[in-house]
């Protein structure tokens, strides 16, 4: 192979960010493919400790790394001055404008393929809050522009188009055509959903081949908790992606197996959907698989990015690592938020297991 080496900046964070994320790391370096792996502090620790939550060194790091692997962070429950959510930093700091967060699951009957794409960059967390009347009363600015609505849009519905040629001839694929579900609240948030809904509206004519749907945002919630096996693609402001994602990945086996993707057009981070998790934080029972499944994200977004004929091998150790997931979601061994008492080193053996098991393909060669 020809690909050159690819720096992974890697930020384990506090809680059980520190014991996921060097799952996540074993599995990488398992695939054998080029990386080279950096670490970098962040966090509420790290805040305790420098002063600062983000030290302008992991900063500069994620600036000029390929990718980042973030675990989690905690946040004080009380306003502390100076402090700032370095998650919500990165992603400002790096444009990483498309939060993206997939929702798997297959049981008999119940069959859950979606994707939930989420503008990362505005709307009520533009952070225009202020308090007026001496404290009385608290107001938040929601922006949306046509510019973030209009990426955002575009990156749901190139995704639907690629995840449609990716599931193409796949054995048991009864879905016909790709469809994006445009989210929003526009009856009565007029202006700002208005625009959201308009430019969508507009982007999805330039892809006939995607069938477009609007819903609103409440009825989207009730179906996502009923009948989640009908979306495809689901794209929304960033409020209502933050919320509608943990809605969806409750039906797709909780948060210990929730990854997801914050991508922009140069830089890239992944990290689960959980956070800290203080309450079985250092017993070695937090589920990796969600901090797994950023690790094959992350090789499909290097598959995009490296030269074509070099992505195949990314690809590939992708889809080993979703179906290896698959498999010990299906049959365990299971960590107890799963209803199993497995450690998190016992997921990651099995999971390293299935990765290295000569039967089902080799693992960084051969064809898939
Ligand atoms: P949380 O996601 O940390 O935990 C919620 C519940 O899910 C807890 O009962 C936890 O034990 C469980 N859980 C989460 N991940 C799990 C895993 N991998 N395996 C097994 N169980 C898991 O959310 P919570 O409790 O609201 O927040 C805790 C701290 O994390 C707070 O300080 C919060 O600010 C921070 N947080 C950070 C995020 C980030 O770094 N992106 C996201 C969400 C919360
Ligand atoms: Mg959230």
């Amino acid at each position: 192979m020809t690909t050159r080496p690819y720096t992974i900046l890697v930020i384990p964070g506090d809680g059980i960010g520190r014991e996921v994320v060097p799952a996540a790391v074993a599995v990488l370096r398992a695939t054998g493919l080029p990386f080279v792996f950096e670490e970098a502090a962040a966090g509420w620790e790290c805040f305790q400790h420098t002063g600062t939550s983000l030290p302008e060194p992991t900063l500069a790091a994620a600036r000029t790394a390929d990718t980042v692997l973030f675990g989690a962070v905690a946040s004080p429950s009380h306003p502390v001055a100076g402090y700032r959510s370095p998650i919500v930093w990165l992603r400002r700091e790096l444009d990483l404008y498309a939060n993206i967060r997939p929702v798997v699951e297959e049981r008999p009957g119940h069959n859950i393929d979606l994707v939930v794409v989420r503008e990362n960059t505005e709307g009520l967390y533009a952070g225009r809050e202020r308090v007026e009347d001496n404290g009385a009363t608290a107001i938040a600015e929601r922006v949306i522009t046509r510019h973030a609505s209009e990426r955002i849009a575009r990156v749901a519905f190139d995704l639907a188009r690629a995840r449609h040629a990716a599931r193409a001839g796949a054995a048991g694929n009864t879905r016909a055509a790709p469809r994006v579900t445009v989210v929003h609240k526009a009856n009565v948030l007029r202006a700002t959903c208005g625009l959201f809904r308009a430019v969508a509206l507009d982007v999805a004519r330039t892809y006939p081949d995607v069938t477009v749907e609007e819903m609103l945002v409440d009825t989207c919630a009730l179906q996502l908790a009923t009948r989640p096996e009908r979306f495809d693609v689901i794209v929304t402001t960033n409020l209502f992606g933050d919320i509608l994602s943990d809605v969806a990945c409750a039906r797709g086996g909780g948060l210990g197996v929730a990854p997801s993707a914050n991508i922009g057009e140069t830089h890239a981070l992944f990290e689960p959907v959980h956070g800290a998790a203080p309450d079985i934080a250092g017993r070695g029972i937090a589920n990796p698989l969600a901090a797994i499944g950023c690790a094959a994200l992350l090789l499909e977004h290097l598959a995009q990015r490296t030269a074509p004929e070099d992505a195949a091998p990314f690809r590939r150790c992708a889809a080993r690592i979703h179906d290896a997931i698959r498999r010990i979601h299906a049959s365990g061994p299971h960590t107890p938020d799963l209803g199993g008492n497995a450690m998190t080193a016992d997921v990651t053996t099995a999971i390293l297991g299935l990765l290295r098991d000569p039967v089902i393909v080799p693992w960084s060669e051969g064809k898939h």
